[in-house]
């Protein structure tokens, strides 16, 4: 079987975890191969006695969650071994097997000062803010970019670990003394920090690239699973109010060591209306009761950070370019049911630019900021379709909004999600 990816094709927080959930039972491994811990993934799991289950996953994939799938954290991520240890602790506790999870000996390690530096940068700008999750992961990046990040097969060198600390703090002391005017961060402290989680590390850290591609030959199934999202992707996102990785499908290669050719299916995550957290242009948010009662119906608060998010309607205009940036070959529509009970339901279909039409993403930084919806109106529905199935248990206005929908954003959809657990999907066409 070829490798899977899925990738979130908004600003985040699209249902990316229960996509995952829903296919984990047909996959061998899930692969985070972008982010950290600024992810926040909510898995409801219904039981056999109909009760429910919820998870929140920031840092483990959420396959984890899948009885006999391999959970695996890729050269891509980078890694708060103290979140990682806590989330592993609190799955155990809830009876969740743990054991087979795999950790690149690549990826990178989140240290004190970095997540000191992203709060006080963040401070420090001001209005001009990114709104980070503050986990460090900016600082992170760019060290790894910078050629002076700390990874995780160092901490099983002391004496290695110790001079890459050194150096590191070298500049790190001065930014973090001279520019932000707090205290040094001492060698000591640091390497005794992260050599603390060095041995139950040890038995999880292998190369996993090896590990993924020899399971590919072996004809097994690998879903890599995106964190956040195309419009946060540093390179195809609203740059510069975006994450720090590449959370698109080519991340998908270079931060789990899967060449391209393996990639055959890119299975794009899409709300039906669009949300947003932190700053940063969003051409469909809307300031008014409509967008309060997106929030409210849909329970629009961060996993993360628990932040209000911004809400507006679906934006076609950003899913075609999802689809067109990550190849996307299959949509899954989520959270459906919480456009229920609407009058109409606008959709934006293109922008307005100081009066000149655009059906594509705007080149320019300052046109997509300055860019007015322009909307089609579909007529809405009443009926409730939590308990929908299959397109034909859909009201026929719903199904239309599919089907509108699906010939706007450039590849057609697979599944509607109509409610928080597994089970609450409309199958339209296979996915694996
Ligand atoms: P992720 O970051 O992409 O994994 O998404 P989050 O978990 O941050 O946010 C999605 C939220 O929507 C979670 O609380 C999910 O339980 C919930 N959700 C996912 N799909 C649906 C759906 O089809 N309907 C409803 N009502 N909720 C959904
Ligand atoms: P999931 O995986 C939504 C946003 C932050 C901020 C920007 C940069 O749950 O979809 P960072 O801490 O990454 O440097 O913050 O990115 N952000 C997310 N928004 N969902 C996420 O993850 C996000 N991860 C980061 O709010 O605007
Ligand atoms: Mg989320």
């Amino acid at each position: 079987m070829p490798a899977i990816a899925i990738i979130g094709a908004q600003w985040g927080d699209e249902g990316k975890g229960k996509a995952t959930d829903l296919l984990g039972t047909s996959v061998d491994y899930v692969v985070k191969f972008n982010g950290g811990n600024n992810a926040g993934h909510t898995v409801v799991i219904t039981q056999p006695d109909g009760s429910t289950e919820k998870y929140a996953l920031h840092l483990l994939p959420s396959g984890i969650l899948t009885p006999g799938c391999t959970p695996v954290i890729g050269n891509g991520v980078v890694v708060d071994l103290a979140v990682l240890f806590e989330e592993l602790e609190a799955l155990e506790a809830r009876g969740v097997d743990v054991s087979r999870l795999r950790i690149s000996a690549n990826a990178h390690v989140i240290a004190d000062y970095n997540r000191t530096l992203d709060k006080v940068t963040e401070r420090f700008l001001g209005s001009r803010r990114i709104g980070t999750t503050g986990r460090g992961i900016g600082p992170t990046y760019a060290d790894k970019m910078n050629r002076i990040g700390i990874r995780v097969q160092d901490l099983f060198d002391e004496k290695i670990l110790t001079q890459k600390v050194e150096s590191v703090l070298e500049l790190k002391n001065q930014i973090l003394t001279k520019i932000y005017n707090r205290r040094a961060a001492t060698v000591e402290a640091t390497v005794e920090e992260l050599l603390a989680f060095a041995d139950r590390l040890r038995p999880m850290v292998c190369d996993t690239g090896l590990l993924l591609n020899e399971a590919l030959d072996r004809g097994e199934t690998v879903l890599l699973e995106a964190g956040q999202a195309t419009l946060l992707d540093v390179d195809h996102g609203t740059y510069p109010f975006v994450t720090s990785s590449s959370a698109t499908a080519g991340g998908a290669c270079t931060g789990s060591g899967i060449p391209p050719r393996r990639l055959e299916q890119v299975i794009g995550i899409v709300k039906a209306y669009t949300t947003r957290v932190g700053e940063g242009p969003f051409p469909t948010e809307l300031h008014d009761d409509a967008g309060e009662h997106l929030r409210k119906v849909g329970a629009e608060y961060g996993t993360t950070t628990g932040r209000p998010r911004r809400c507006g309607w679906y934006d076609a205009v950003i899913a075609r370019y999802a689809a067109r940036v990550n190849g996307v070959t299959d949509f899954v529509l989520t959270k459906l049911d919480v456009l229920t009970g609407l009058e109409q339901v606008p959709v934006c279909v293109a922008y307005d630019v100081g009066g000149v039409r655009h059906d594509e993403m705007p080149v320019n930084q300052s046109d997509f900021h300055h860019a007015v919806p322009i909307y089609e109106y579909l007529p809405g529905w009443w009926e409730d379709i939590s308990g929908a199935r299959t397109l034909a248990d859909l009201p026929p206005n719903a199904q239309a909004y599919i089907k509108a929908v699906e010939e706007m954003s450039g590849a057609r959809i697979s599944a509607v999600g109509v409610g928080p657990s597994r089970d609450a999907t409309v199958a339209i066409h296979d996915l694996i």
